[in-house]
């Protein structure tokens, strides 16, 4: 049969290839690769925001008596996607104020207890590292590395071995950026609570790709992205999630009139209420939230049980052609190979993979590159098929085999 034919019998058997025709753009000649980056638009988002174009024309600020509830109605369809109650998710501002607004909240209840060290992962995104240490610097708390390798990411024992009286917080991003390992969201919950620490999960490679299964894990905080693999475009903004019972005992640092009960009361003292909306701050915005809304709808009902069978799958296949082609061609799968510990993108590393970045691009194939060295490789389920992944991954082979890329200038200083 070969690859080709076994590619097209995996996008027959598809249980979510229906949902394809909903994404604008994907017949134009062009491999995207790189839906864990941004995805893609779909028609329901298109529409959502035309709505709100009219509403605003034809409403002008009463429209705001039906926008006032984006940012929830878009957290009960995220919240299913990541395994999360009703009432526990909402949109917010950006993942990284998100982070700094749930950080705080933890680092002073756990100061009030005692505790003083914040465990961060070494290799975690940049954004994560630099607001958490900022967060330590602020509050007069210390920050504790934890680094379980680029590409094998944080596991357990890692977690274990950092872990003290003084840990009040340990964030952490369940899906590495870079290889896409998977964390043991469970596994390693499970230890900080019994260590008395609370944990902070960064989900933005995770949710819309992957199982999360917040409530079944116990996880305390998250925050996450919606212009990945929940396609609610460039910049929408992300969510975060909170716990029930710390609802009303966490206090953000940062106290808005969104974030605050009867808000149009226009009262002398902050009062947040103890629900969701209190990690809110400001005036959200509109159009790209309810891109977020809209974008977040189609996980929600496609359901987040097939999507990440279906990201098992692909990734799965471009395993198997990366073996097949790549490997005898100086490459390494930089990420897990166990369908368990693999997110939804694929990284392999090679000494010129940016040069071979350059070369796919010119080849209509979209992929991302990652330093040190790396390929990343995104198979968004809703709409990546197998074919992609087989025409992705053959001109690659083509373009390594053939030495196009080397016409390709080095990769520059600061990208090594
Ligand atoms: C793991 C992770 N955290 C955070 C961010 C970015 O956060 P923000 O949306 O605030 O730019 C990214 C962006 O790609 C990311 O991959």
């Amino acid at each position: 049969m070969g690859f080709w034919g076994e590619a097209r019998g995996l996008d027959e058997r598809d249980g979510v290839k229906g949902v394809r025709g909903e994404f604008l753009g994907v017949g134009g000649g062009v491999v995207y690769l790189d839906g864990n980056s941004l995805g893609r638009v779909s028609s329901g988002v298109r529409g959502g925001v035309v709505r709100v174009l009219g509403e605003w024309e034809g409403d002008v600020v009463e429209g705001w008596h039906g926008w006032l509830g984006v940012g929830r109605e878009a957290g009960g369809f995220i919240g299913r996607v990541v395994g999360a109650e009703e009432g526990e998710v909402v949109l917010s501002d950006s993942t990284s104020v998100n982070l700094y607004k749930l950080a705080v909240a933890a680092v002073e209840m756990q100061k009030g207890r005692g505790r003083d060290v914040i465990v961060v992962d070494r290799d975690d995104f940049p954004t994560d590292r630099y607001v958490l240490e900022g967060v330590a610097r602020e509050r007069g708390v210390e920050v504790r590395w934890v680094q379980g390798g680029i590409d094998e990411g944080v596991g357990v024992g890692d977690v274990e071995r950092v872990m003290d009286g003084r840990v009040g917080l340990v964030c952490l991003s369940h899906v590495a950026y870079r290889s896409g390992a998977v964390a043991d969201i469970r596994g390693i919950t499970e230890v900080v609570h019994r260590h008395g620490g609370m944990v902070l999960w960064d989900l933005c490679h995770s949710a819309g790709a992957i199982e999360v299964g917040l409530a079944e894990a116990n996880v305390d905080l998250a925050v996450g992205c919606t212009y990945k693999y929940l396609n609610g475009g460039p910049g929408a903004p992300a969510f975060l999630y909170v716990r029930r019972d710390l609802q009303d005992v966490l206090v953000q640092p940062i106290h808005g009139w969104f974030g605050q009960t009867d808000q149009f009361a226009m009262g002398d003292v902050y009062e947040p209420p103890k629900a969701i909306e209190r990690f809110l701050v400001g005036t959200p915005p509109i159009l790209s939230g309810v891109a977020a809304l809209e974008g977040a709808r189609i996980s929600a009902r496609v359901g987040i049980g097939p999507i990440a069978e279906k990201a098992r799958a692909l990734t799965g296949f471009a395993l198997k052609l990366t073996d097949a082609w790549l490997t005898p061609l100086g490459f390494r799968v930089a990420s897990p190979r166990a369908a368990e510990r693999r997110g939804a993108h694929l990284t392999l590393h090679h000494p010129q993979a940016w040069q071979m970045c350059q070369a796919l691009k010119a080849a209509k194939v979209i992929p991302d590159y990652r330093p040190p060295e790396r390929l990343r490789l995104g198979f968004a389920p809703l709409y990546t098929r197998f074919e992609d992944v087989y025409t992705g991954l053959s001109r690659l082979r083509d373009i390594a085999a053939e030495g196009r890329h080397l016409t390709y200038p080095a990769v520059p200083r600061g990208l090594t």
